[in-house]
């Protein structure tokens, strides 16, 4: 079983989490750049119109502040009659708050949107070093990752 702790709470992601450090808890995961407020909007706002594709979560402390994210990615298929697979991206915890199960939260909030979309699987990509975080998540090593740069 998974709670969050006390105070805490997961919510979507909002127009205004550009300003409760939402960015800072993706550079924990990777180089994210200079994004200024105005390049966050229209980023938002596409995703936004996009709302039954891109689920993007977020875990906040008791004080609001933005201590860790996650991304569903919906994808429509011909294949499997239609079939609808869950990808899901960039899970990031703040350094601070690693090990408070908040990872673990995120991919099971992930896990109950793709299922009740009717995502007939969820699929990742993720270093050896994270391959324990996500088989205690319920996921298996399935397939190789193959990536070509531009
Ligand atoms: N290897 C093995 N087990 C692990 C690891 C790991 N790297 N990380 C966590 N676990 C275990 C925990 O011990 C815990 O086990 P328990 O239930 O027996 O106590 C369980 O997995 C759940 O751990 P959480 O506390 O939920 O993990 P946390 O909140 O620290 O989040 C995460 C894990 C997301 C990997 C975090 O460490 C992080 O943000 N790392 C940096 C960014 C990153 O690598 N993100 C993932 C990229 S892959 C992708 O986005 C698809």
């Amino acid at each position: 079983q998974s709670v969050l702790p006390e105070g805490y709470s997961a919510r979507p992601l909002r127009r205004s989490d550009f300003h409760l450090g939402y960015l800072d808890v993706l550079r924990v995961l990777t180089t994210v750049g200079d994004i200024t407020e105005s390049m966050w909007n229209d980023r938002y706002d596409y995703l936004l119109k996009r709302n039954d594709e891109y689920y993007l979560i977020v875990i906040c402390d008791g004080a609001g502040k933005i201590v860790g994210t996650g991304s569903l990615i919906v994808e429509r298929k011909f294949i499997h009659t239609l079939g609808l697979v869950g990808h899901i991206e960039d899970i990031a915890v703040a350094q601070d708050q690693q090990g408070k199960r908040l990872g673990l939260r995120i991919i099971q909030t992930l896990d109950y949107v793709a299922a009740k979309v009717g995502c007939y699987k969820s699929i990742l990509d993720c270093s050896e070093a994270n391959e324990g975080f996500y088989l205690k998540c319920g996921f298996k090593r399935a397939g190789l990752e193959m990536a070509h740069y531009y």
